[in-house]
């Protein structure tokens, strides 16, 4: 294959980007790679709640929209991401919640207004959503957020049954960081999973979100966390992979580097059920890493000039298997 596109054809599953609309909008080279390169794509932020509702009652769309829009226009298919989240909140839901002005029985009526609105719009256009995202914390509890906190566990099935009543063909997904690894992350999820399907709540599939740092060991059981997942029945994504590394950048940084996206891939490839690999931003020009982590950066598979690194060609010499 000659590029990631042809590669997402020869394997069978997409193969993803997130995506900055300010960069879609202004960046010629930016939007040309991004539609040649890729058959799937997220919003980065795009989709979030304070993107799209930041004034209580008022919804901004166009930025939402152009993802879509972009996706139509070049054969690409869309992750929607996300309806249920405790970070970008828009500051008129937590601070209402923080005052008392809005009770749990209000909160719980405001999040099935935003997931029937939201999932209602995009109905039939999103092939998946990550319908909630990073609900277990660090130590493998569910996490302690003004959803859990007002609304109780249920508010997880809740999300699933009123995404699937919005968008009945939509893949609905619960997505995680550190899920290619963390046992008590992982134990607490598939239990969430087991109790989700138990109740027939419509739960479609797992993403592992796939943030790794080559100055840590290669999550090596990845391959069989996730068939632990598929083998319950759901279809698997790795929905935003980037490897970041201290800087600066070496070659053999970049050549680690470009192993850790390969094996990436790889595991993807060999589980049946793994249909999409996404990177969360495909250049240096554009990525969320530098601002996080200090001192870190050269998270993607392309450089700043949108010139491809090692892990890009490392990605297309993945074969099925
Ligand atoms: O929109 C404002 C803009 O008006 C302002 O000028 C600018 C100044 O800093 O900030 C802009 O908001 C930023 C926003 O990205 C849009 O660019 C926020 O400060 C910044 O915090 C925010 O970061 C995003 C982060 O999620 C927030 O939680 C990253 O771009 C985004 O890559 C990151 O994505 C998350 C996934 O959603 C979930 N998994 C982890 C992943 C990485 O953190």
């Amino acid at each position: 294959p000659d590029n990631l596109r042809e590669l997402s054809h020869k394997l069978g599953v997409w193969i993803g980007s997130a995506v900055d609309v300010t960069a879609l909008a202004g960046e010629a080279d930016y939007r040309t790679v991004l539609n040649r390169e890729f058959t799937h794509i997220t919003g980065e932020n795009a989709m979030k709640w304070e993107s799209i509702e930041a004034e209580r009652g008022v919804y901004t769309w166009e930025a939402a929209d152009a993802v879509v829009r972009n996706a139509q226009r070049n054969r690409q298919k869309v992750r929607g991401h996300t309806l249920v989240w405790h970070n970008q909140l828009p500051t008129w839901l937590t601070e209402g919640v923080a005052d008392g002005s809005i009770d749990a029985k209000e909160l719980r009526k405001i999040l099935r207004d935003h997931i029937m609105t939201e999932a209602g719009r995009y109905r039939g256009k999103i092939r998946a959503w990550d319908v909630v995202n990073e609900v277990v914390d660090d130590d493998g509890n569910l996490r302690q957020t003004i959803w859990l906190t007002h609304l109780g566990p249920g508010y997880i099935a809740d999300a699933f049954r009123w995404a699937h009543q919005a968008d009945p063909h939509a893949k609905l997904y619960i997505n995680d960081y550190n899920l290619e690894w963390d046992t008590d992350k992982i134990n607490t999820t598939l239990n969430i999973v087991k109790d989700l399907k138990a109740k027939r709540v419509p739960i479609d599939g797992i993403g592992f979100q796939g943030h790794l740092g080559i100055q840590y060991d290669y999550p090596a059981d990845f391959p069989n966390v996730m068939r632990q997942f598929t083998d319950l029945g759901l279809e698997a994504a790795i929905t935003e992979a980037d490897v970041r590394m201290v800087l600066p950048v070496t070659p053999e940084k970049l050549a680690t580097q470009a192993d850790y996206y390969k094996r990436m891939l790889s595991t993807c490839v060999a589980d049946r059920r793994c249909v999409e690999f996404t990177v969360w931003g495909y250049t240096d020009r554009h990525s969320w890493v530098p601002g996080w982590f200090d001192g870190e950066g050269a998270a993607c598979i392309m450089d700043e000039n949108l010139n491809p690194k090692p892990a890009y060609n490392a990605l297309l010499s993945v074969r099925k298997r």
